[in-house]
């Protein structure tokens, strides 16, 4: 490779790497967002002049294809179904690692073998990026609702899938000793065995952690990829794949530890009934509950002086966060201070909540984190919970049998008047009952989220 060719991808290294550094804040994400796409770009561009053996054109015509069918897909998908969207095109990633080992494979398979450092990496590639292809399918349909979101579990579960990795481990052991050499049926074998693995590791997992496991496979094709760079000699690709295993890894690890729950605890553990639709076990007394009407709820708003709203997964269910802006404008022109209360696990994937409030042009000044939203709860007026039920659930602070014992959560219960607006008294993503229903300061305005936001902007109008 020429040095202005080296000197040129170092630029799109560069620009993916500040990009993702900008991703850091609501404020900066756009920009970070913009500048990768042009590191990208460039990343493109430079391939296709190192390009031997293979036409350009070919790789032009997959660049043409491939962004037709991204842009279209980016465009018209909904931010519901983001994670699933994320899901697919992260198997693309492993499932084309894979196809390169492949390909690596029989050219191989026709020579005289490699050194041990390609066949390492080709093995490598070959075995996570079929585990990170065939989960993310697996995971895409199970959020996709094409298939249970339940958690599927069957008797031996753990021996079969420990019997297969040592197949594949086994297989990949051949591999490196023959030095890729190894009949065509063998490495067939080991593709298929990675993928049967992929799918079983993935079946067990509730349709409601797919946003963590999707981040863990995220972190696996990001190794995949990296892998293949070895194979094939491009530092790129090992940076490149380096930065998505990298914060794949971090995404996980910080959604667990934002949840209270270890890693093995999500894949082993069959958390979660795959939306939350049940009713909790032994929900609350009727007569614990005080529900409330909008016009009540508009008075409490539109006198109080400070006001902060929670968002959750009902907010993005009920595609409300137009409709909160709209309320929040209308108590702002009162003098109310207006603040968003925004958990790291609110919602169904990271930034979920952010990026619904950056579609309705909240500014980013009115946005706080969860560590400093809390110290404002004691000196609010009224916490407004649109659909976030687990992230609000005082039990997480002192109920040591609760399974969301010791997450950390928003004290909405320490505010003088908390409303809840949800549907009924269905649980959330756990499953579990939340005595913040039932406490002295908190009404209920039942009913879905942007209807009874909207009835709540249009009652404060009319006061
Ligand atoms: P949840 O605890 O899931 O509660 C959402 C509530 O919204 C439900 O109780 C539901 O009650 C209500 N709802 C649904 N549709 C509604 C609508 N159209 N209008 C009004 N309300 C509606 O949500 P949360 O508080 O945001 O917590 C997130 C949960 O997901 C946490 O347990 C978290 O650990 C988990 N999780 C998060 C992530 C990420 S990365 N964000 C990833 C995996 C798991 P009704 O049915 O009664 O309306």
């Amino acid at each position: 490779m020429s040095v202005a060719l080296s000197l040129v991808n170092l630029v799109a290294v560069a620009l993916f790497i500040y990009g993702l550094h900008q991703l850091n804040s609501p404020p900066t994400a756009r920009a970070g967002n913009r500048l990768a796409m042009v590191g990208m770009a460039i990343a493109l561009v430079s391939t296709l002049l190192q390009t031997q053996g293979i036409g350009w054109w070919a790789i032009l015509v997959g660049v043409i294809l491939g962004g037709t069918i991204g842009i279209v897909a980016a465009l018209r998908v909904k931010m519901t179904a983001m994670p699933q969207m994320v899901a697919l095109y992260n198997g693309a990633g492993g499932g084309a690692a894979a196809l390169i080992s492949t390909l690596e494979f029989f050219v191989l398979a026709s020579g005289n073998g490699e050194n041990a450092v390609v066949s390492v990496s080709l093995v490598l590639s070959a075995i996570i990026g079929c585990l990170s292809f065939a989960g993310s399918i697996i995971a895409f349909l199970k959020l996709q609702e094409l298939m249970t979101g339940r958690p599927i579990t069957y008797p031996g579960q753990q021996v079969v899938n420990a019997v297969i990795l040592l197949a594949i481990l086994g297989l990949a052991g051949w591999f490196i000793a023959t030095l890729g050499t190894m009949p065509v049926l063998a490495f067939l074998g080991l593709l298929l065995c990675s993928l049967l693995l992929g799918i079983l590791f993935v079946l067990p997992i509730g349709g409601a952690d797919m946003p963590v496991v999707i981040s863990l496979l995220n972190s696996f094709t990001g190794l995949a990829v990296a892998v293949t760079g070895f194979e094939i000699n491009s530092p790129l690709l090992i940076i490149c794949g380096a930065l998505v295993g990298a914060s794949g890894t971090l995404l996980t690890v910080m959604m667990g530890k934002a949840m209270n729950r270890p890693l093995t605890n999500v894949l082993f553990g069959a958390f979660g009934s795959g939306g939350g639709s049940e009713p909790a076990a032994g929900s609350g007394g009727p007569q614990q509950i005080r529900s409330a009407s909008a016009d009540d709820v508009a008075i409490m708003l539109a006198y109080a002086s400070k006001v902060i709203f929670v968002p959750g997964y009902g907010m993005a269910v009920a595609q409300a966060q137009h409709s909160v802006k709209a309320l929040g404008d209308q108590l702002e022109k009162r003098g109310v201070k207006v603040l968003y209360a925004i958990h790291p696990v609110a919602g169904r994937m990271p930034g979920h909540m952010n990026v619904l409030l950056a579609e309705s042009n909240v500014p980013y000044e009115q946005l706080l984190d969860m560590d400093d939203a809390n110290p404002e709860f004691p000196t609010t007026d009224v916490a407004l919970v649109i659909g976030a039920n687990d992230v609000t659930n005082p039990a997480a602070r002192n109920v040591k049998s609760s399974p969301i014992y010791g997450m950390p959560i928003l004290d909405v219960d320490k505010a003088t008047n908390v409303i809840v607006l949800k549907r009924s008294m269905r649980s959330g993503f756990a499953g579990i009952d939340n005595p913040l229903y039932e406490m002295p300061n908190t009404s209920m305005l039942f009913g879905d989220a942007k209807a009874s936001v909207d009835a709540l902007t249009a009652a404060v109008k009319a006061l």
